[in-house]
C-alpha cells in the first residue's frame, strides 16, 4: 500500500463534496482493493455510482460498488432506503456478470423499505409544488424517509414476518392513499415483494454488531457516501436537498460504528460544479460553455439520464464541505475535462447587497441572488488524459489544482485524470 493509501488508516469514508455526482465510485472502487468491509450507510437508488471495468460501465444505485471486488465483503446499512425489486435486479446483472453476492452481501434489518407507493407519492408532490418542485430522482426516498422520521416505516427486519409485514404495509398504504388521494394495488406489491423477500432474508442481520465484531477482529472498513454535501437535509442547500444526512454524520448514524473510530474522511469534489434537478447554484453556466463541459463531461444523470447543470468550481461550497465532513483529503475527479479552455475562473466568494461573503450562507435567498467573485486563472491545451504523476501535468494544470487546494484548505491526495481505475495520481 502506498504511503497516501496508508495515511488514510483502517475507516475510512469517501463522501460527495458538491452536489453529488463527483465521481464517487471510482475511488470507492481503487480503495475497496485494499479494505476488508465497503459499507453504504444513507440515501436509496437516487445514488448512482458509475464504474469502469476493463472499459466496462457498471452503475450500482443501491449495492455498495466495493462488490466488484472478490474479496471485499459489502454492507447495506441502516441508514439506508432499500427498493427490493431493484436491489434484486442490481444483484441479478452482478450474477449475469459472474460477481457473487451471496456470502459476501449483508444487509441490515434496520433499514427502511421504499415501496413503490413512495414513488407515486414523491410524483404526486413534486406535481403539488409546481415551480417549487425539488426536481426529485422519483425514487421515492422523500415519502420513505417521512414515513421513517414520522415513526411509520417499515424496517427490512420486520419485511421477514410475513403476517406482521402484510398488516402494517396495508395500514400504511390507507393512511397514505386518504392522505394523498392516491389509488394503488398494494395485494399486487406484497405478491411481488414475497419472492424478493424470500431471497433476501438470509442476508439480513445487524449490521452494527456485523462491524463492530469486524473492527474487534481488526479488519479495515471503507464507508462508501451517497449523494452530496450540499444535497444533506441538515447542511445542504434546503430545501432542494435529498431528505438524509450525506455528510460524514450520516454515514455514522448510518451505519451504527462509533464516531471515534474513523482515522480519515476523503472528499469528492470535480474539477468544476455540477448540479441535477432545481435549487440554488451560484456559479452555474447557463450559456455555450456550460453546455461544451456537459458534452466534454458527460454530464447526464447516472440514476435519471437527465442534463446536469454545469458550472465552475465553488471554492466557498467546497472548503464548508471541508469543514463539516472534518475532511482530510480530497479526490478531485474529471480534470480531464477542463483541458482545451483558454482560461478558468475559481469561485471564491459571493457577493450580495454589497457585502463579500467567503462561508456558505444558509438563506436560499442569499444564494439565489449573490453574484460570484472568481479569480480566473490561464487554461491548458494538452490533452492529460491517463497522467498519473502530477509534475508531468502541463504548469497550467498544476497551478490550478494548487490554488483550488489553497482555497478550500485540504489537500488534494487524489486526482483523477480519466474514467478508468488506472487513470489517476496518487501523492
Ligand atoms: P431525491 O433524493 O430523489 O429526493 O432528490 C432530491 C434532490 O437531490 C434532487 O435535486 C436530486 O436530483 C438530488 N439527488 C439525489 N441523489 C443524488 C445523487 O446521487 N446525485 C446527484 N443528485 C442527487
Amino acid at each position: 500500500m502506498n504511503k497516501t493509501l496508508q495515511h488514510l488508516g483502517p475507516v475510512c469514508a469517501v463522501v460527495g463534496s458538491q452536489w453529488g455526482d463527483e465521481g464517487k465510485g471510482k475511488l470507492v472502487d481503487i480503495l475497496a482493493g485494499e479494505y476488508d468491509i465497503v459499507a453504504r450507510a444513507t440515501g436509496g437508488a437516487n445514488a448512482g455510482h458509475t464504474i469502469y471495468v476493463g472499459g466496462k460501465k457498471f452503475v450500482a444505485h443501491l449495492i455498495p460498488s466495493g462488490m466488484l471486488h472478490p474479496k471485499a465483503r459489502c454492507v447495506m446499512g441502516n441508514g439506508m432506503v432499500v427498493h427490493l425489486p431493484t436491489l434484486i435486479e442490481e444483484m441479478e446483472v452482478l450474477d449475469k456478470a459472474g460477481i457473487k453476492v451471496d456470502g459476501r452481501l449483508v444487509i441490515s434489518d434496520r433499514l427502511h423499505i421504499t415501496f413503490d407507493y413512495h414513488k407515486l407519492i414523491d410524483g404526486l408532490q413534486e406535481k403539488r409544488k409546481g415551480k417549487n418542485k425539488v426536481g426529485t430522482t422519483g425514487r421515492g426516498i422523500g415519502p420513505c424517509y417521512t414515513d421513517k422520521i414520522g415513526r411509520f416505516g417499515i424496517q427490512m427486519g420486520e419485511v421477514l414476518d410475513e403476517k406482521r409485514f402484510a398488516a402494517h404495509y396495508r395500514e400504511n398504504l390507507e393512511r397514505l392513499q386518504k392522505m394523498y388521494r392516491f389509488k394503488h394495488d398494494g395485494e399486487a406489491e406484497l405478491k411481488e415483494l414475497k419472492k424478493a423477500i424470500k431471497r433476501l432474508a438470509p442476508l439480513v442481520t445487524d449490521t452494527s454488531l456485523y462491524l463492530a465484531q469486524a473492527l474487534a477482529k481488526g479488519k479495515t472498513i471503507l464507508l462508501e457516501g451517497a449523494n452530496g454535501t450540499m444535497l444533506d437535509i441538515d447542511h445542504g442547500t434546503y430545501p432542494y436537498v435529498t431528505s438524509s444526512n450525506a455528510t460524514v454524520g450520516g454515514i455514522i448514524t448510518g451505519t451504527g460504528l462509533p464516531p471515534m473510530a474513523l482515522t480519515s474522511a476523503v472528499g469528492i469534489v470535480k474539477a468544476y460544479t455540477t448540479r441535477v434537478g432545481s435549487g440554488p447554484f451560484p456559479s452555474e453556466l447557463d450559456n455555450a460553455l456550460g453546455e461544451s463541459i456537459r458534452q466534454a463531461g458527460g454530464e447526464f444523470g447516472a440514476t435519471t439520464g437527465r442534463p446536469r447543470r454545469c458550472g465552475w468550481f465553488d471554492t466557498v461550497a467546497v472548503k464548508y464541505a471541508v469543514r463539516v465532513n472534518g475532511l482530510t483529503a480530497l479526490n478531485l475527479t474529471k480534470v480531464d475535462v477542463l483541458s482545451g479552455l483558454d482560461m478558468l475562473k475559481i469561485g471564491v466568494g459571493y457577493m450580495y447587497k454589497g457585502e463579500l461573503l467567503k462561508e456558505m450562507p444558509s438563506d436560499r435567498e442569499i444564494l439565489e441572488n449573490c453574484t460570484v467573485v472568481y479569480r480566473e486563472v490561464s487554461g491548458w491545451k494538452e490533452d492529460i488524459t491517463g497522467i498519473t504523476d502530477f509534475t508531468k501535468l502541463p504548469k497550467a494544470c498544476q497551478k490550478y489544482i494548487e490554488a483550488l487546494e489553497k482555497y478550500v484548505g485540504c489537500p488534494m491526495r487524489f486526482i483523477g485524470t480519466g474514467p478508468n481505475r488506472e487513470q489517476m495520481i496518487v501523492r
